[in-house]
């Protein structure tokens, strides 16, 4: 085993099983949440938990299979075609933390991601509440 500094982030976290089993309960709590789930385009929440599988290995220096088989990530523009408000933003993120919590990830790690996602998912944003003009 090489010196941990050589290792990627993908490696640290704990490789393929690691995100296979974060994307795994990120989904199953997607598919309690009503909203949440009604955002979702397919029946079958399967090729999109591979989807966002994929991407996280290869963002956190796994194989890049993401790019290979869909090309640059463009996430922004992929998300275009969902409202994502805060409310969806902040539903999305319940349950990625519930799914993390249940990772066991040592803390500095977990922060790491975390912060991570959380940037991510507030950058995913499209889509804000239109305020009255007077209140
Ligand atoms: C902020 C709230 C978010 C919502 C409501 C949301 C919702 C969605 C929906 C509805 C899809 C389409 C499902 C599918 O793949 O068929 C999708 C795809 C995807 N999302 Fe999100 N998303 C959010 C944030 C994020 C974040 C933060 C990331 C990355 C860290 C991410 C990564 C992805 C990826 C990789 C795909 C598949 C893109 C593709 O290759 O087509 N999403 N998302």
């Amino acid at each position: 085993m090489p010196p941990s500094q050589e290792l990627t982030p993908y490696e640290r976290f704990g490789g393929h099983e690691f995100f296979a089993s974060l994307v795994h309960e990120f989904y199953v709590e997607v598919g309690k949440d009503a909203h949440l789930r009604a955002m979702y385009p397919d029946q079958d929440l399967g090729p999109a938990e591979e989807r966002l599988r994929l991407f996280l290995e290869q963002y956190w220096g796994g194989p890049t299979t993401y790019s290979d088989e869909r090309g640059h990530p463009r996430l922004r523009m992929r998300h275009a075609p969902y409202v994502i408000d805060p409310q969806a933003r902040d539903r999305w993120l319940a349950c990625m933390r519930t799914a993390v919590d249940r990772q066991a990830l040592p803390d500095a790690q977990e922060r790491e991601l975390w912060n991570y996602l959380y940037q991510a998912a507030m950058a995913m944003v499209n889509t804000m509440p239109s305020e009255p003009l007077n209140p």
